[in-house]
């Protein structure tokens, strides 16, 4: 009997998968696998199963995705059945974006509301085998219950010191999705480039989308290319973006910068300076070569911090509330983001209009006058019924009433501003700024910074330093993806990559969950992912062991 009973087990592990063999990226929140290893095979003659319309948009996305990868879609059909069964809940339980999903002998079986169904399918997604043998898609028996830790779970991309088509926009947004973020952080004006069609101030994209050279090199450069580059994007494309990822159930959040980092728009109508007739290259870096003609107001060619900012006149909150009147019908985000960040103040210093105003409105210093700038713009843009992001600089003179705090220099900020009830978004550089290098031996040019996969999986929203019941103002957190030394796409992507999984389980898996030891473990089936989606990747985690530590708990820059 003891002997049968051996034989039987071992002829079950024939073919078992083994969690391990399982690598869902973000972690779920419970997964079992049945004792019993069987497997269930998707191919073109599976029916999708769906009770009406309402969930067409996540069946497109799974047809398409099959399609794309394996070269094969399946029939979708009213009414249950055995087959791919989509059970939308009709209301949605806490939190947002829970699934259930099931794969036994009568297929696979996914329940949740909206969202939840389209988490379900990504996860499902990750149960497929990278290869089909003949259109055979086998997927393991197994039973997942899943929910995300943090409702904001963000990534960001600057298009401004470097410029990226519509469909690597649309490419970085499947990416985003695949990994179950809800927020595409669109950083869309800065000092080398403005991006956005603003049909009111034609010049905006005309002058300032675009530069006359580069510099070549790290800062402050060896030279300068020379090559005059750029691009926007068109109020319809911002729509179709948008749109696309609306159906990806990802929220666009614009970045318009004030009251620094305004070059470009400076650039496209000097009027907004506080010294419109001071040439650009006044302000310019020592050591940084320009390019092409340097008399007036020009697009920077360098990455700094320039002086020439923003004149907080009232021409200049005019043009402000001129463009955001236009971005708000494109983007229904209930955020945007208005920047904030590294403002110098010396131009408001040597200015006798913006001392008088500092007097005129009893402001303590520039940096009461930053406050006032944002207070004000907050006020219009709450007027319109939505809620301003910016930079943790906007604490500084006094944090705008409804304002929400993207901490960036280390997580201070954050602290300061959860302690003050405002809600706050997680950024610190020291974590997840994936301009950083990932390998020591990192052999491209990047801004610095060093931040290995392990550092990003140790990363923990929630401050150590926060009192516990602030908690709940930690929204979430964001990865920031800086473009001035990531010049095309497939830089983007490897810079990224196997980054942004990490840090997709620290926002999604619940932190009991979060293992070090399980996730390097997933790592070389993500990379096959990865492979199998056409991204590019570092390979630093195989090259190398890094000495960060795995759970640091300080902040850092
Ligand atoms: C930032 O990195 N300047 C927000």
């Amino acid at each position: 009997m003891k002997k049968f009973f051996v034989l039987l087990s071992t002829s079950f592990l024939v073919g078992a998968v083994t969690a391990q063999q399982v690598a869902i990226i973000p972690e779920p929140a419970e997964m079992i696998m049945p004792r019993i290893a069987a497997k269930y095979i998707i191919q073109p003659s599976t029916k999708i199963f769906v009770a009406d319309n309402s969930t067409a948009k996540t069946v497109n996305y799974l047809n398409k995705y099959l399609k794309q990868q394996y070269g094969f879609s399946c029939t979708v059909q009213k009414g249950m059945g055995n087959g791919i069964q989509l059970k939308k809940n009709g209301k949605a339980k806490a939190p947002a974006g829970n699934y259930q999903l099931v794969v036994n002998a009568k297929g696979i079986q996914i329940e949740g509301a909206d969202t939840g169904l389209f988490y379900g399918i990504q996860t499902l997604i990750q149960l497929l085998p990278t290869k089909a043998e003949n259109k055979q898609l086998a997927i393991p028996y197994i039973n997942i219950k899943d929910y995300p830790r943090f409702g904001y779970r963000g990534l960001h991309l600057d298009v401004a010191r470097h410029f990226f088509d519509l469909d690597f926009v649309k490419k970085y947004i499947d990416y985003l999705a695949l990994h179950k973020f809800n927020y595409f952080h669109w950083h869309l004006t800065d000092d080398q480039g403005w991006r956005i069609e603003i049909k009111k101030y034609p010049r905006l994209t005309s002058v300032g989308g675009y530069r006359n050279g580069t510099i070549i090199g790290s800062y402050p450069g060896t030279g300068n290319d020379g090559i005059r580059t750029g691009g926007f994007y068109t109020q319809e494309q911002v729509k179709e973006v948008v749109k696309y990822a609306a159906d990806r159930f990802i929220t666009v959040i614009p970045e318009i910068e004030m009251p620094g980092h305004a070059s470009a728009a400076i650039a496209a109508y000097p009027e907004l300076s506080c010294f419109p007739e001071e040439p650009t290259i006044r302000y310019y870096p020592k050591g940084s070569t320009w390019h092409g003609d340097s008399t007036g107001k020009q697009v920077i060619q360098s990455w700094a911090v320039y002086d020439d900012v923003f004149a907080p006149t009232d021409r200049t909150f005019k043009f402000l509330e001129d463009v955001i009147d236009e971005i708000l019908p494109l983007f229904p985000s209930k955020y945007i983001h208005i920047g904030g960040d590294e403002c110098p103040k010396s131009n408001w210093k040597r200015s006798a209009f913006c001392q008088n105003l500092i007097k005129e409105k009893g402001l303590k210093d520039e940096h009461g006058l930053q406050s006032y700038f944002i207070q004000r713009m907050e006020q219009y843009i709450n007027g319109k019924g939505r809620s301003i992001i910016g930079w943790d600089e906007i604490l500084e003179g006094g944090l705008a009433p409804n304002a929400i705090v993207m901490s960036w220099r280390g997580e201070e900020g954050g602290i300061e501003a959860a302690k003050q009830n405002h809600q706050v978004i997680m950024t610190p550089g020291g974590y997840v700024y994936l301009d950083h290098k990932q390998s020591k031996k990192e052999d491209s040019l990047t801004i610095g910074g060093y931040t290995p996969l392990e550092k990003i999986y140790g990363y923990e929203p929630i401050p150590a330093a926060l009192p516990e019941d602030k908690a709940s103002y930690i929204l979430g957190a964001q990865a920031n993806l800086w473009t001035e030394y990531i010049q095309y796409p497939e830089k983007v992507e490897y810079m990224i990559f196997p980054r942004v999984g990490a840090l997709s389980e620290v926002l999604w898996s619940p932190k009991k969950k979060r293992d070090w030891n399980n996730f390097s473990q997933k790592v070389p089936a993500y990379f096959d992912r990865l492979h199998q989606w056409g991204a590019h990747y570092s390979k630093a985690f195989l090259e190398e062991k890094s000495e960060a530590a795995p759970a640091p708990t300080s902040s850092g820059k």
